[in-house]
């Protein structure tokens, strides 16, 4: 058994003060009843809780796929900039939501939203070897040499040596590229170290799931139990 109020907080991104307010004015049923006292205890799992008339699914972790649009930052909350978290509709937020891997600001598509932190660590640790999929339009025509540079381990400016990736042209200047790291403008990086540019960066694909062609960019949806398992069952050489 656990606080009406602490349920409400971890399913919600409302504050306990919200939901102390709301329970005295009324807002707050359960099982039916309105309960105007938000310390009473309750089985999550089984008592039906109603907040201004929506009804709170209690869930330990959930996750997210959103078609992520340009020119929002791939963080939970920022002082300056709109996040990926800000633009979820309001029943999808909770207080402890983050992006799983961050795309950069001008970099659309496949961003999963979770809060459960040991699935985010399977789904980016490099040894799990779980590939993101990325279509990059690059400035100019590619030459036969990228394919063999990706797929030998790029060393990056800086010294870095990438693990080795998976690359196929799809026409003069766009190619699929699949890492399974996640290092700071990786795919942006690894391009410049063959001299050429990325001008459009979209990730389609993690491990098997790929981005689904009915979102639009910034909706999101939520993932099924199965399109999670996905993420991991990639069969890779
Ligand atoms: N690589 C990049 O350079 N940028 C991204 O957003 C993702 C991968």
């Amino acid at each position: 058994m656990e606080r009406l109020d602490k349920v409400i907080s971890t399913q919600t991104s409302y504050s306990r003060k919200d939901i102390k307010r709301m329970a005295r004015s009324g807002e707050i049923l359960l099982n039916g009843e309105i309960c105007k006292n938000s310390d009473v205890k309750v089985d999550p799992q089984k008592d039906e809780i109603t907040v201004c008339g929506e009804k709170i699914g209690y869930k330990k972790h959930v996750y997210y796929m959103m078609n992520k649009p340009k020119g929002v930052l791939s963080a939970s909350n920022d002082r300056n900039a709109t996040t990926v978290v800000d633009i979820l509709p309001e029943k999808f937020k909770r207080k402890t939501l983050f992006p799983a891997g961050r795309l950069d600001k001008d970099t659309t598509g496949l961003l999963i939203i979770t809060d459960d932190g040991d699935f985010a660590h399977r789904m980016l640790s490099p040894n799990k070897r779980v590939y993101k999929h990325y279509i990059a339009t690059l400035d100019k025509p590619l030459n036969d040499t990228v394919k063999e540079k990706f797929e030998n381990g790029i060393v990056l400016a800086d010294g870095t040596k990438c693990l080795k990736a998976y690359f196929e042209k799809l026409s003069d200047n766009k190619a699929l590229v699949k890492i399974c790291e996640g290092k700071f403008h990786q795919v942006k990086k690894m391009f410049l170290a063959c001299s050429y540019t990325v001008v459009e960066l979209e990730r389609v694909r993690i491990g098997s799931l790929k981005l689904d062609p009915d979102l639009e960019r910034a909706q999101v949806r939520e993932l099924t139990e199965s399109e999670i398992i996905q993420i991991f069952d990639e069969k890779t050489d």
